[in-house]
This record gives structure tokens, C-alpha cells and sequence, in this order.
């Protein structure tokens, strides 16, 4: 599934660069709001289950860079779900990589099939955070689990950033004749989004076993979206917007390179044939850490062996 051509087909493309904009107004209009209050609860990297989604034939190409880079600083609660047994990434992993044995196509059924084993191995992993990833975004842990803090694992919470400005419009289906329109908030899966044990637990019904796959038919939407559909739309609990996650789908370029070390996720791609990375100098340069992460990594952990031997200017 391509989430580019869904949000272009949903809008338009006049509409999708204007909500590249709309992002970065969001952006400076929402920077100035970034303080939080006092801790709720104290939380260790070890609390959060990060799952990053990604499939075969990005092991080498997308997975692999993030294990030199971010994942290495976080083995311990980091699960890989892919859909292809590979001994090199096997041995690297171990029991972190999960073999979903789903499809690796990537249609609608593939990537809820994903989420539904993600989904039950967070649960049975007994941590207090879901987070999903996509094999493109690097995941800074400490702001991360600093804004994790400020909710309660207990309470429902479901944090991350739409990719849209306003909520999803779309059907719900019970058999053949009957439906129903049906409207929510989602936090785009290429950010990153988090949900608490709490809430987890009460989506049990619609998520757990097979039923997420069932749900996602119900409504004919990506995984990202049905767990929105699900969280907003049948439990009645509202998105929590952070502008500290980033996809692909926004202009990374607006990311203020100041800033770059408090932000939860970031990522990379390209539009219409153009590179869409983050704004970050270093001594690497665009063709030899052409995503950036790399850069990031070196900034952000400078006493990593590869880091410490490049020159900085
Ligand atoms: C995928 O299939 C293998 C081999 O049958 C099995 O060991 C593994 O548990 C399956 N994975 C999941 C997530 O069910």
C-alpha cells in the first residue's frame, strides 16, 4: 500500500503540497507548545515495546541502517516484524525478528495481518507502551519515553500525528447491506504512533487473534487506519497530536536543525523524484548518508565507534 498515492487519491494533488504547508504552519504554530507539564509516571526505555513494520526486500536496503544507527541503542525492547525468514538479519536480531508469515505483498491485508501480530505481541510482552515505526523512521528514545511520561500507561492514550487535516471519512460494512459512514482521527503509520497498555487492552475485541484483519475488511482501510477506527470511532477515545513524530509525508526540510534532538521520529523519502530529508550538516555527506540518519545518530551518540571516526566540520 502506498501511502502517498492513497493521501493523492483521497485529496488531490493540489491538496496534498497544501498540506505539506499546512504542516509547516502547524509546525511553527505549535512550537511554542511543546513544554510539558511534570512527569506522571516514571518510565524506562525498557517500558516501551517499539515494533518496526517493514518487509523482505527492505532487510538489507532499510533495515539495515536502522540497526546500525538507532536500534542498536534499544535491542532490548525493539521487535522487527517482517514477512521472510533471513539468517542474517536472524543472528543479528534473534527473537526480535518476527517472522509474521504474512503476505509480503503490500496490499491492505498484508500490513493488517502485520498489525495483528504486533498487536499480540505487545500484549503478551507484558510492557507498559505500544509504539509502531515503519522501517523508515529513526526513533530517538529519550524524547520519546520523556512524552510517554507525561500520560499513565493505565489511562487510554494514543499519541502521533495525522497526516491529515481533518478526520477520515469512511464506511463501516455489517454483511452484505448493511453500512454505515463513519468518521476519525488517525496517526499515520509512517510517523510513528503510540498506545498505552491501557487502551491496548480495551481494543482486545476488535484487535486481538484474527480480529484486526476482520475489522480492517469492515472498513476496507490500511492498518494505521483501523487502528484509528478502532480506538476513536469504537472506543470513543480522541488522537492525542504530536508534532514530534515525522513521515515521509510532510516536508522534512521544515524539521529546524536546532531541534532535531527533541523530535520522537523522523524519516525520509523523496517526492516527485526529489530527495525529502531532514536539514542536519555533519561529516557525511548527502551521498554517504543520503537519508541522514546516520548524521542523527552521530549527533546524537557521538561515542558510537563509526561516529567517533569521522572528522566533523
Ligand atoms: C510463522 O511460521 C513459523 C513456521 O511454521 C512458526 O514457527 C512461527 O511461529 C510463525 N509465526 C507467527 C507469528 O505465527
Amino acid at each position: 500500500w502506498n501511502r502517498r498515492a492513497l493521501l493523492l487519491s483521497m485529496l488531490g494533488f493540489s491538496a496534498y503540497f497544501s498540506e505539506l504547508s499546512r504542516g509547516k504552519r502547524a509546525m511553527e504554530h505549535r512550537a511554542v507548545k511543546t513544554r510539558d507539564p511534570t512527569p506522571v509516571e516514571e518510565l524506562s526505555p525498557a517500558d516501551v515495546f517499539i515494533a518496526v513494520k517493514t518487509t523482505k526486500k527492505y532487510h538489507h536496503t532499510r533495515l539495515d541502517l536502522l540497526l546500525d544507527t538507532w536500534i542498536s541503542r534499544n535491542m532490548l525492547q525493539t521487535y522487527v516484524f517482517t514477512d521472510g525468514e533471513d539468517d542474517r538479519l536472524r543472528k543479528r536480531m534473534g527473537s526480535h525478528m518476527i517472522n509474521t508469515n504474512c503476505s509480503a505483498a503490500h496490499s491492505r491485508q498484508a500490513l493488517s495481518c502485520k498489525m495483528a501480530v504486533e498487536y499480540d505481541t505487545f500484549i503478551s510482552s507484558g510492557k507498559k507502551w505500544f509504539c509502531h515505526v515503519d522501517d523508515d523512521n529513526y526513533v530517538n528514545i529519550r524524547p520519546l519515553v520523556k512524552l510517554l511520561s507525561h500520560y499513565s500507561h493505565a489511562h487510554d492514550v494514543y499519541i502521533g500525528r495525522p497526516s491529515l487535516d481533518r478526520p477520515l471519512e469512511a464506511t463501516e460494512r455489517f454483511g452484505d447491506a448493511h453500512t454505515r459512514p463513519v468518521r476519525f482521527w488517525f496517526a499515520t503509520g509512517g510517523a510513528g504512533f503510540c498506545v498505552s497498555r491501557g487502551l491496548a487492552l480495551k481494543m482486545s475485541p476488535w484487535a486481538s487473534g484474527g480480529n484486526f484483519m476482520t475489522t480492517a475488511d469492515r472498513i476496507h482501510l490500511p492498518d494505521d487506519c483501523t487502528v484509528g477506527y478502532i480506538i476513536e470511532a469504537l472506543l470513543g477515545v480522541g488522537l492525542i497530536r504530536s508534532p514530534l513524530f515525522h513521515s515521509h509525508l510532510e516536508n522534512l526540510q521544515l524539521v529546524s536543525p536546532t531541534q532535531i534532538h527533541h523530535q520522537v521520529t523522523l524519516s525520509y523519502g523523496t517526492v516527485d523524484s526529489k530527495r525529502n530529508i531532514i536539514n542536519i550538516r555533519g561529516a557525511l555527506s548527502l551521498d554517504e548518508d543520503p537519508t541522514r540518519f546516520r548524521s542523527v545518530h552521530c549527533v546524537l551518540y557521538p561515542d558510537t565507534p563509526w561516529c567517533s571516526a569521522l572528522t566533523w566540520y
